[in-house]
Parts: structure tokens; sequence; C-alpha cells
């Protein structure tokens, strides 16, 4: 199986361009934030302290989480039956999603579901240690960046401008520095990734690089 890694910090436009890869390529896309993003929904659905590791820990266990595109080409994410795209976003989560993902058992055990989805197919993974944890032996590995100020534009369009900017800004910066100084698994440059500063480039721009160096090596093997 194919696989292609894709880490950076938030607000980077990983997420888009992981999909748009995953597309064109036919691949499978696999949203490992989306992941720890289900703990931090079921955590506040199931009114636990996010302080209490242990119970934080619990929901874990037997999770069962799918997502693919549909028929219409929409990315739905699910956790049994259950469709929990439109839950995942909010900045509450996405503050305990960086929270919980500080937490050495939660990525343990988080692992499993992750290298799950490669088994049967090709992927593009894209979050924070895909290239360096989850598949760190994966055939193509991308680092992708841009600055503080494009993030953080990037972002204050994508919530339609209703954010007070400097907010946005502190919020990408809070959670740039739990993601890159927690202990384990934090956000690295990983080994041998190819490294795309996208602070002036398009979205379709970067997609293009990176799927012609996937193409181009793909059949300079077949030659
Ligand atoms: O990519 P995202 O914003 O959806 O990720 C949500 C949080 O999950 C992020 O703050 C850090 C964490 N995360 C992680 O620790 N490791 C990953 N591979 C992906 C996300």
């Amino acid at each position: 199986m194919i696989i292609v890694t894709l880490d950076g910090p938030s607000a980077v436009g990983k997420s888009t361009i992981a999909k748009l890869i995953a597309q064109k390529l036919n691949f499978r896309y696999l949203d490992t934030g989306a992941i720890y993003r289900i703990v931090a929904l079921l955590v506040k659905e199931r009114e636990i302290n996010i302080e209490n590791r242990a119970e934080v820990s619990n929901v874990c266990k037997n999770l069962k989480i799918s997502m693919d595109f549909d028929k219409n080409g929409e990315f739905k994410i699910f956790v049994g039956f259950r469709d929990v795209t439109n839950l995942l976003r909010d900045e509450v989560i996405s503050k305990n999603a960086s929270i919980v993902s500080e937490y050495f058992e939660i990525r343990k055990n988080l692992l499993g579901i992750q290298r799950h989805f490669a088994l049967e197919n090709d992927i593009v993974a894209e979050g924070r240690d895909t290239g360096s944890v989850v598949f760190p032996y994966a055939k193509y590995k991308f680092y992708l960046d841009a600055d503080l100020e494009t993030r953080t534009l990037r972002r204050y369009k994508q919530s339609g401008e209703t954010i007070d900017i400097s907010e946005i800004r502190n919020q990408i910066l809070e959670r740039d520095k739990r993601d890159s100084e927690r202990k384990i698994s934090p956000l690295i440059i990983p080994e041998g990734a190819i490294i795309i500063d996208s602070s002036c480039k398009t979205i379709d721009e970067v997609v293009k690089q990176i799927i012609d160096i996937v193409q181009l090596e793909d059949k300079k093997e077949t030659q």
C-alpha cells in the first residue's frame, strides 16, 4: 500500500490539500486530527473532566471510527453509524483535542486505529505526527508550513471574518506551542520529509507540487 503523509501546524491548509490529493490520486484520506477531535467530542458529551486521564482514556476503548468521501464527494466522519462530521470544528473541541493529544495513553490507543486505515488502502494521512510516528516508513512524506500571519488570515477568512483576528492569532499560537512542545509525538519535521512553505502559494500550486513528486517517483519506479 502507498502511504503519503502530510504534517504541519494548525491552519496551514493541510486538510484541504490532503483531501484534494486523495481525490486526484484515488487514495483514501485519513484525517488524524479528526480522531483526536472525536475523543474531545465524546469527553464533552459524556461530561467527563478533561483533566481525568483515566476516564478520557476509557473513551478510546472500542472506538469504531470510519471516514470517507460519500457519493457526492463530501468527506464524512462516523463514530459507529453516527455521522459526527459537523460536530468537530468548534473552538472548545479544537482546544480540547489539543489537550487530550498530550496524553500518552490516548496517543497509544489511537495509533492502532490510524494504522488500520492503511492496511487495505493507499492513503494520504494528515496530522502532526503521521510521518514521524504513525507511518515512519511512509513512501512519501511532506511537511507543510506557512508563516503565522498567513495562517491567521486564512483562518480569519474561513470564519467568515466573524471572530476578532487577534483572537484567532492567539488561538493558533497557543495550539502551535502545545502541539510542538509536548513530550510525546510533538509536531516535528519528519525525517526524510519534503518541506513545502505555502505562504506564497495557492492551494492548487501545493497540490500540484505534491502530486507531481508522487507521480514522478512512481513513473521512475515502473520504468
Ligand atoms: O489537525 P487538527 O486541527 O484537526 O488537529 C486537532 C488536534 O489534534 C491538534 O491540536 C493536535 C492533535 N493532533 C495530534 O496531536 N496528532 C495528529 N496526528 C493530529 C492531530
